[in-house]
Parts: C-alpha cells; sequence; structure tokens
C-alpha cells in the first residue's frame, strides 16, 4: 500500500516499484514498528490530537496486529512497499479510515530510524550474550591447558616456551574488549529519534522526551536534522560485528594451523569438522576457515556503509535505506558462525606432548641464558651477545642451545653456571614467568579467574539490560 499519491496523476512504474521496495528485508523491524507507533499514540492522545478513545482503539489493532506477526497470520504482500505501508495496510483492514490517523505528526523518516535502533539495541545485546558464551569456552580450555608448554612464537618462529593455556585465554581478552565497546555503544547510542517527523521536528507531538521514555531510551535527540539523518550507530555496530569478525577469524587461522598434520596440536571432533568428497581419509577445519572467510563479508559490509554515507547531504536521502541489509547480514552472519565457534573450542582436544616437544626447539631457551646472566649483573648487550654465541655453537654441534654441557656453555662466558641448567627447560623457562601478565601456569590462572569474574559481571549486565528491552517492547 503507498503511504503518498495524491500528488501524482499515476502510481509509480513496475521497475520503481520494484527497486524502491524493501519490505522484504526491512520487514525484520516489524515488531519494533508496532512497539513504536503505540509509544507515537500515546503521544498523540496525550496532545490531543486523537481522543483517548481512538487511541485505544488503535493500539489494541496494533497489538493484534502484533500476535498475528507472530504466528505468521499476517505478513507482507505484493502491493507493499517496506515494513512502515505493510503495517500501515494490516491497520486500516482492521480499523477503516481510523487506521490512518496514527501517522499524524511522524514521518517514515524519524520512524524507520527508531525501528532500526531499537533492532539493533535488541540484537546487538544478543551478540554480547553468545559472546559472553563463547569467552566462558575460551576460559575453561585455558583454565586446562595452563601448565601445558607449547612453543611460543613470533613472526610465526619459535621464540619462547609459553604454557598453552595464556595461547588461548589471549582470546578472551579480546571478546570482552568486544562486549565493551557493545556497552559503549549502547551508551552513546540510547537517544530517541522520534519526534523529528521528516527533518523538522512535529508540531503535533509536542514531547518527543515522552516517548523516548516509553521506548527505554535516554531521551530525545536534541537536533531533529540530525536525528534523521545520523547513520553513525549503524557505522559503529558494524565497526564492532567487524572486529568481532577479525578475533574469530584469528582464531580460525589458529585452529586450521594446529589441526594441520605438521603442527598436530589440535584434534578437532568429528562433529565439528567436515570430509571431503573425493579423499576419504581428509577432515578438514571448515568451521575455522568459514570463521575466518565470514570476517570478509563483515568488514565489507562496514567499507559498503561507509560508502554510502560519505558525502552524502542533510537530512534524509533514499541512499539511507541502504542502511539495513549491511546490519541484518553482519547480525545473522554472527548468529551462525558464534555457535558453531564456541562448539569447536568447547571440543577440540590437544595433544600436550606433541605441543610440549616443540616447546623448547629452536634455541628458544636462548632468551634464558641473556636473563640469566642480567640477573648476575651482566649488561644486557653482553648477555645478548653471549648467549647468541651458545646458539652459534650449539648450531655448529648440530645441537639446540639447551643440549650443551655445562663446560661448553661455560666455555662462552665465566658467569655462566651449571646452577643455568634449571632455567634451561620449557617449565624453568615459563615458572619464572610469574609476573600478572606472564605465562607461568600460577599466573595464568589468576588470569582465568580473573577473566571469569570480567565475563559473569557482563553477562549480568547484559541480562539485566536485555529483561528491561523486553518488558519495553511488550505492549
Ligand atoms: N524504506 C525507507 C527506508 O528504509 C523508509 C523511509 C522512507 N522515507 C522516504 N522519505 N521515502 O529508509
Amino acid at each position: 500500500m503507498a503511504l503518498w499519491g495524491g500528488r501524482f496523476s499515476q502510481g509509480p512504474a513496475q521497475s520503481v516499484a520494484t527497486l524502491s521496495r524493501s519490505v522484504d528485508f526491512d520487514w525484520r523491524l516489524a515488531q519494533y514498528d508496532i512497539r513504536v507507533n503505540v509509544a507515537h499514540v500515546h503521544g498523540l492522545a496525550a496532545s490531543g490530537v486523537i481522543s483517548v478513545a481512538d487511541s485505544e482503539k488503535i493500539i489494541s489493532a496494533l497489538a493484534s496486529l502484533s500476535s498475528e506477526i507472530e504466528t505468521g497470520k499476517f505478513g507482507f504482500n505484493d502491493s507493499d512497499e517496506d515494513v512502515h505501508s505493510a503495517i500501515e495496510r494490516g491497520l486500516i483492514e482492521k480499523l477503516g479510515a481510523l487506521g490512518g490517523a496514527f501517522r499524524a505528526g511522524r514521518s517514515r523518516n524519524d520512524l524507520v530510524v527508531t525501528d532500526f535502533k531499537l533492532y539493533l539495541i535488541d540484537h546487538i545485546m544478543e551478540i554480547a550474550q553468545t559472546l559472553t558464551q563463547l569467552i566462558d569456552a575460551l576460559n575453561r580450555v585455558a583454565d586446562e591447558y595452563k601448565d601445558a608448554l607449547a612453543p611460543g612464537f613470533t613472526h610465526l618462529q619459535h621464540a619462547q616456551p609459553i604454557n598453552f593455556g595464556h595461547e588461548i585465554a589471549k582470546h578472551s581478552h579480546a571478546f570482552l574488549r568486544d562486549i565493551d565497546r557493545i556497552a559503549d555503544w549502547l551508551k552513546r547510542n540510547s537517544f530517541s529519534p522520534l519526534g523529528a517527523g521528516a527533518l523538522a521536528g512535529s508540531g503535533l507531538l509536542p514531547h518527543p522526551e515522552k516517548t523516548a521514555a516509553e521506548l527505554g531510551f535516554k531521551g530525545p535527540l536534541l537536533n531533529s536534522i540530525d536525528a534523521v539523518s545520523d547513520r553513525d550507530f549503524v557505522a559503529e555496530a558494524l565497526f564492532i560485528f567487524s572486529v568481532i569478525g577479525i578475533h574469530l577469524s584469528r582464531i580460525g587461522e589458529e585452529f586450521t594451523i594446529w589441526s594441520t598434520t605438521e603442527f598436530g596440536w589440535a584434534k578437532l571432533d568429528d562433529a565439528f569438522s567436515t570430509g571431503s568428497s573425493i579423499m576419504p581419509q581428509k577432515k578438514n577445519p571448515d568451521i575455522a576457515e568459514l570463521a575466518r572467510g565470514k570476517s570478509g563479508r563483515l568488514i565489507g559490509n562496514l567499507t559498503g556503509l561507509l560508502t554510502v554515507l560519505k558525502g552524502l547531504p542533510f537530512a534524509y536521502n533514499r541512499d539511507l535505506q541502504e542502511d539495513k541489509e549491511p546490519i541484518f547480514d553482519s547480525i545473522e552472519t554472527l548468529q551462525v558462525i558464534l555457535p558453531a565457534v564456541i562448539g569447536m573450542i568447547e571440543t577440540t582436544s590437544f595433544d600436550r606432548e606433541k605441543m610440549a616437544r616443540g616447546a623448547v626447539a629452536g634455541h628458544a631457551l636462548a632468551t634464558e641464558i641473556a636473563d640469566y646472566l642480567a640477573r648476575k649483573g651482566i649488561p644486557f648487550s653482553d648477555a645478548h651477545e653471549a648467549s647468541g654465541k651458545c646458539v652459534r655453537l650449539a648450531d655448529s654441534l648440530g645441537v639446540e642451545v639447551h643440549e650443551l654441557s655445562d663446560s661448553q656453555i661455560a666455555s662462552v662466558h665465566v658467569d655462566l653456571m651449571p646452577d643455568i641448567r634449571s632455567l634451561l627447560s620449557g617449565e624453568g623457562a615459563t615458572s619464572s614467568r610469574t609476573s600478572i601478565s606472564g605465562t607461568s601456569s600460577a599466573s595464568i590462572a589468576a588470569q582465568v579467574r580473573a577473566l571469569d569474574e570480567a565475563n559473569r559481571a557482563a553477562l549480568n549486565a547484559i541480562k539485566e539490560s536485555r529483561e528491561s528491552f523486553s518488558r519495553m517492547m511488550s505492549i
């Protein structure tokens, strides 16, 4: 149903209707549209534009439309341009002319952005809650492998031994930052555009602060032009989803490498890997690869939207209709990838022996020799030099630096005494790193406790906000 037409001699050409139509994707906003309309009708009744009796009729028709959408009894049809026109058609079907009364004092320009904000608030909180499950899964693995020695890499070369739990726990920190970004997004963006009308504010709805409060916003936006034009909140959300995607892709990359025959660290569960149609022996890390690959589309959605916004005039321009599909796609992408990644993390087992065997390879204990001398007061440049000479000697003998004998080590520097031996093992190297961010088992145990606590606090806050949001949504 068209929401305009009086000044036109004919309806839009078929090609225009097809181009214009957004209902196939913006139908996702239907329940939010109804809720926003209810608040708007309350506002109209309060300012006397419609009678209280009429407002009650409209609200109860909106409420039954809401349940009919829920059960699938009401949906959009071929003539509907967008979700807003479909809902108005539903209302007119129920109430006749009165069904058209509720749109006084608002425009689709302020309506669509208010609906969309509510949709995003709802779904970004859901993503945040799923992230707490992911963090929980990571924390469990980090704790289980807090004393499992493994090589630590820089430049993908063996660098220093670590405990594997440290490698896993680092991801929890990244996802906690994502949750924090979401909390920050909510704080900045919980302001209502409703009441901005087409662009100049509404003469019929003098108290947008009341509708804002009813919809759970902290208040109304203070400039009606900004209210209908601003899509920073969309760009910021897409950025957050892209960063989550990047974090997932880096996990994907690790699990892919770790499950190669060459590494052989990770054994993926049968339920979380896939086979090959031609090579019967294959067990492929497709979830990890899809986690890596899907980050591409998340980033694409962000850059697409930024490109739409660049140079766009104020206030509403139809280009802005392009803001929704990237968000729907990013959210729905995360909704499918996150549960699979959580399952993969929960079910993968790691080969402690294989990881430990590699932990000290590639002269990974050379730093311990330099640190030992530095502790004895030798300037670090000299200590580094001496340790480098030990590596050269070991290389020339075809052994690892920790396999040199006491006398071979002592031949390089007089201060290299046999008591260095206690440091020249994976266990010796990691257990000396007891600082708060270090890789000793004790530090990792404390780190996981702190991560658990932060995650619990985040989950409680998210649950509380989600409960109050769903109370707000019920009409
Ligand atoms: N479907 C439109 C959108 O998503 C709704 C707003 C239309 N406003 C207008 N002035 N044509 O942006």
